[in-house]
């Protein structure tokens, strides 16, 4: 990226804090919580680059993690209209603006559903003269949206709107390779000896006279020439200038391998999406690409500079900081989506979650994820679920709607299903998780749970709730006599305390 000038107006270093990579702000954490109360505890004028990707004002997203039913009611409840969504983002993109240095880029991520409003948004936040871009991501092919039937164009691309806080932001240009047909019918001749390829370029100077040019004449042809007279005596004398014929005029020989290629320009095309069977895919609905992170901070950051990512669901930005040897911070308010990037963290970067490596700038930490009962209870249902099967070490059921009375399934270590094809080949060990966000999970939830153990046939299965009404507690041992079954009660509480290994032994 190019070199930014540093703005008197960033604010001071304070103390270094011993081993952390910056002195104003604590980086390598992910933050769980809503990024408006998060965002107002880091100082100002601290990171280099943010990259937004909220839930949209659409259909097609939703706050989910695991599935798009519950959730998707949920969003469209809190943002049932454009203005809704609007004033959800206003405070947000302020603070972004607050904490952007002042040679920092913005980006935010959205699709036609809002984008034009989000658009006005951002010139009243950045100011209309600090919009720099906005690149459009081709992120599927038309026929997934324009059925038959439909009235309107296929709805293929996302929007994602470039800011600059100030005029002194870095940037980096990229360029793609040139494409077959382009190099083909460009770059016509190979030299016999070295063969390599190149194309015959004009040496006149353009405008003239009136642009400077010197004017003099070179093999037999005098006109106004882009060089001057030594200039063109040394490419001749290197052979970087050839006449044709005699008399002809001279041309200059721009080889291919010299070419930066194709300056990028604001469509992508060239970055598909996350497809469920690969490698990168998690399950999350609306994952990015990784390469279109690498590619925004390639454009807007340089090593070590700090990456902050305040919808940051998966963790994308967060990856590609760590391949690009940046700084990242990420929040999110879903503590599903924290476990699951510090997971990725882990698993993707080989980065350890530990206080003691962080503190000594290796390292990374995951701050303010529900600790407390009363946090939990405050969760969404589906949050709620996600936090108690991934606390029991299970798998969420993707689908949360028509789950048949399983929020999630736990396989013996001996067990864990393969990833084939993008699905899980099912073994047939494994026992059913049933979780209740309720005071005191009473008899007939245990039967239901009871009628689910007899349909899948399992030996044991896990119910998580609060309390557990006595009529509960008999009902699960006249199961067990009755059946040989046996159904594990849990309350949050002994997962809070981490009974769990006890009851479970
Ligand atoms: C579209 S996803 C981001 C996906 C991400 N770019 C990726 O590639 O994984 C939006 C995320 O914003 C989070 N979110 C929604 N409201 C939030 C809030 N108020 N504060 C923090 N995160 C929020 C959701 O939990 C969700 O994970």
């Amino acid at each position: 990226m190019a070199k930014k000038k540093t703005s008197s107006k960033e604010a001071k270093p304070a103390a270094p804090a011993t081993g952390r990579p910056s002195a104003l702000v604590d980086t390598r954490v992910i933050y769980c919580g809503d990024n408006l109360e998060q965002l107002r505890k880091l100082p100002e004028n601290c990171v280099d680059l943010i990259y937004i990707d909220p839930p949209f004002n659409s259909n097609r997203n939703y706050e989910v993690f695991w599935g798009e039913t519950k959730e998707k009611r949920s969003f469209d409840d809190r943002h049932a209209s454009t203005k809704a969504y609007i004033e959800f983002m206003r405070p947000r993109c302020e603070e972004l603006h607050r904490v952007l240095k002042q040679t920092g880029s913005f980006y935010f991520h959205c699709d036609w559903h809002a984008s034009h409003y989000v658009k006005v948004m951002l010139d009243q936040i950045f100011g209309e003269n600090q919009f720099i871009n906005e690149i459009i991501w081709k992120r599927t092919s038309a026929h997934s949206d324009a059925k038959q039937g439909s009235k309107h164009l296929g709805r293929v691309h996302d929007s994602i709107f470039l800011y600059a806080k100030t005029e002194e932001y870095g940037f980096t240009h990229l360029y793609k390779p040139y494409n077959e047909e382009y190099v083909k019918s460009t770059y016509k001749h190979t030299d016999p000896e070295t063969g390599r390829r190149y194309r015959l370029d004009n040496l006149i100077g353009p405008g003239g006279a009136s642009k400077g040019n010197p004017h003099y004449e070179f093999l037999g042809v005098t006109k106004y020439w882009r060089y001057s007279q030594e200039r063109m005596l040394e490419l001749y004398n290197q052979g970087r200038i050839i006449q044709t014929n005699p008399g002809r005029v001279p041309q200059y020989k721009r080889y291919l391998d010299e070419g930066k290629g194709v300056p990028l320009g604001t469509v992508w095309d060239d970055i598909f999406p996350i497809q469920s069977v690969s490698d990168e895919g998690l399950g999350y609905p609306t994952q990015k690409p990784l390469k279109l992170l690498e590619r925004i901070l390639e454009i807007s950051s340089n090593p070590n500079d700090i990456v902050l990512d305040a919808f940051c669901g998966c963790g994308t930005a967060l990856v590609a900081a760590e391949n690009l040897g940046r700084q990242w911070i990420g929040i999110d308010v879903s503590p599903t989506a924290c476990r699951v990037m510090a997971k990725r963290m882990r698993d993707v970067c080989g980065v350890k979650e530990d206080e003691k490596l962080w503190r000594i700038g290796r390292g990374f930490v995951v701050r303010d994820l529900p600790w407390s009962e009363k946090k939990l209870r405050e969760l969404p249902p589906f949050e709620f679920e996600n936090w108690a099967v991934i606390a029991l070490g299970g798998r969420p059921n993707k689908a949360q709607v028509g789950d048949m009375g399983i929020d999630g399934r736990i396989y013996p270590v001996s067990a864990t299903p393969k990833k084939t094809e993008g699905e899980l080949q099912f073994m047939d060990v494994w026992y059913p998780i049933q979780v209740k966000q309720k005071d005191k999970a009473g008899r007939p939830d245990i039967d239901s749970f009871e009628a689910v153990m007899m349909r899948e046939d399992r030996q044991k299965g896990f119910f998580v709730s609060f309390d557990f009404s006595s009529d509960a507690m008999s009902e699960i041992q006249a199961f067990f006599k009755k059946t040989g079954k046996s159904i594990i009660a849990l309350t949050v509480k002994d997962i809070l305390e981490e009974q769990i290994a006890y009851k479970l032994a």
